[in-house]
């Protein structure tokens, strides 16, 4: 460290000597140059002495300069002059005095005091320079693109064409009069049209092909034109018929022939408008087997139905009757009837169990209503329903119910009664149900007039409670006490309730 600080100071000093040494060195090179211009010629060895005496300006001998004129002069000959700027027939470049003739515009160079075009080349090989020359010129085969390069001019595309555009704005060739150019490849001018078509216009003025004779071209098909002509039946000539013969009939030659049906048979009609034969005599023809047969006399006395002995008959028996020995009698007709008339005078069967036989001649339970307006019919039926309050007699008749004491008697005595006769009165109590009602007077004995009973089972007439109603009784007053008496209705319910037993109903 402590060295360091030493070195310092001591190589500035070094360093400063050096630069002094330099100077000197440079100046003594400089006065010995032999090529110098105005080297004096005192010698050509030792330090140049600049001679300038006279001289204002130009070379001193040893490289330097006399001295410098003023703005718009020259140095001529040692001697600063005035100096005339040189620009007759220059556009440009130097004036002579150290000014210009005048300025080029872009894209043009100063050349011989002419402002020239200047040619744009940089990366171009080929093509324009922009100075009306040329960057330069392509090899056969090659043109010259825009960016200024060569490269291979175009290729003509014509494999597999002989016409048409080659792709370079020529063509693969020409086609021959009447032909044109398809795809590449000439062909005529008008195209055939003969897909799926066997026959017919080409649509070109030529066919699609021929049909056979007895053929039609039909929409570009050949199909049999049948021939029927002169024919009622047989083969048309395309696999289907001009005709079918009828019954009997063979068709011959496209018309149709009767042909006589006489096998098996020895006489009668042939089925053509003839014969097959007649019988010998003595014997007749049998039509339907066509065979001859003994003639027979048809023996019908006394019958008039049945079999003549010939194979005929003496008569047909009407609906209903069949032939019996040469007579028409009666069928019974009782087919599903259980009862009734068996139209021929007698019975299919009679009704039993009260049962009554109806028109289609079945059994059936006849409802026994006459005079009757309810109750059983007799078939398991009724004859009618009474109404409320009614029943059904055994005469069929509806008929006032028997008044009861829970439907009838309870309800007057409630509303016209207890408010006098009820719990907690004296007297007669009549309660305060149906049941307390008739525990209280049905037997029991008149609590204010001696040898009455209230309610006499059966008896109406001999009831205490029925006179009090009736205002008939020996002793007190008429009820309701006090009160209109009640309805000849109302009390006639009660009449009838006793009547029939005063019971608990
Ligand atoms: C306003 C009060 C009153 C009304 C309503 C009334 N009674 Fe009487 N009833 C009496 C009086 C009071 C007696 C006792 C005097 C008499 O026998 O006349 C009596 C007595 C009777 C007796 C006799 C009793 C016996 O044991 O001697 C009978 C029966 C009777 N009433 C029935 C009826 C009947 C039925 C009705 C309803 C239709 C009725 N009463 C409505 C006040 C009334």
């Amino acid at each position: 460290m402590h060295s360091l600080d030493d070195a310092g100071p001591r190589n500035h000093r070094i360093r400063a000597l050096l630069f002094a040494a330099g100077i000197a060195a440079a100046a003594a090179f400089a006065c010995g140059d032999p090529a110098e211009p105005g080297t004096s010629g005192t010698g050509g060895s030792g330090p140049c002495t600049p001679a300038c005496e006279g001289l204002e300006c130009g070379p001193d001998g040893c490289g330097g300069v006399c001295g410098t004129c003023a703005a718009g002069e020259a140095c001529d000959a040692g001697q600063c002059v005035a100096c005339q700027p040189e620009c007759s027939g220059k556009e440009c470049g130097d004036d002579g005095c150290g000014g210009t003739c005048g300025e080029c515009p872009g894209g043009t160079t100063c050349v011989d005091g002419a402002c020239a075009c200047e040619p744009q080349c940089e990366g171009r090989t080929c093509g324009d320079d922009a100075c009306g020359g040329s960057c330069g010129e392509c090899a056969d085969g090659e043109v010259c693109s825009d960016e200024g390069t060569c490269g291979p001019a175009c290729e003509p595309q014509c494999d597999g064409k002989t016409c048409g555009d080659d792709g370079c704005g020529g063509l693969c060739g020409e086609c021959a009069a009447g032909e044109v150019c398809r795809e590449g490849n000439c062909g005529p001018a008008c195209l055939p049209q003969c897909d799926g078509k066997v026959c017919g216009d080409d649509g070109c003025g030529g066919s699609c092909g021929e049909c056979a004779d007895a053929e039609l071209c039909v929409a570009g098909q050949c199909v049999c034109q049948p021939d029927c002509a002169g024919k009622a039946c047989g083969d048309d000539g395309c696999g289907g018929t001009c005709g079918t013969c009828s019954g009997q009939e063979v068709c011959q030659d496209g018309t149709c022939e009767c042909v006589p049906a006489c096998t098996d048979r020895a006489c009668g009609d042939d089925g053509c408008g003839g014969t097959c034969g007649t019988c010998p005599d003595g014997e007749q023809c049998n039509d339907l087997s066509g065979t001859c047969v003994v003639t027979c006399t048809p023996s019908c006395d006394d019958k008039v139905c049945g079999s003549d002995g010939c194979g005929g008959t003496c008569g047909d028996c009407g609906d209903g009757t069949a032939c019996q020995d040469g007579e028409c009698v009666c069928v019974p007709a009782c087919q599903g009837k259980q009862c009734g008339d068996d139209g021929c005078g007698g019975s299919c069967g009679t009704c039993t169990g009260g049962l009554t036989c109806d028109s289609s001649g079945s059994c059936v339970c006849v409802p026994q209503c006459a005079g009757r307006e309810c109750g059983d019919d007799g078939c398991g039926g009724v004859c009618g329903t009474c109404g409320a309050n009614e029943t059904c007699d055994a005469g069929g008749s509806c008929v006032a119910a028997a008044p009861t004491l829970s439907g009838d008697v309870w309800p007057i005595i409630d509303a016209n009664c207890v408010s006098c006769h009820g719990p907690g009165e004296g007297g007669l109590t009549m309660g305060f149900s149906a049941s307390s009602f008739r525990s209280a007077t049905v037997g029991v004995p008149s609590a204010g007039c001696a040898g009455e009973t209230r309610i006499v089972a059966g008896n109406s007439a001999a009831s205490y409670l029925v006179k009090k109603l009736k205002g008939t009784a020996a002793c007190g007053e008429q009820m309701p006490y006090g009160s209109p008496p009640l309805p000849a209705a109302d009390i006639q319910k009660i009449e009838a309730w006793i009547d029939a037993g005063a019971q608990s109903n």
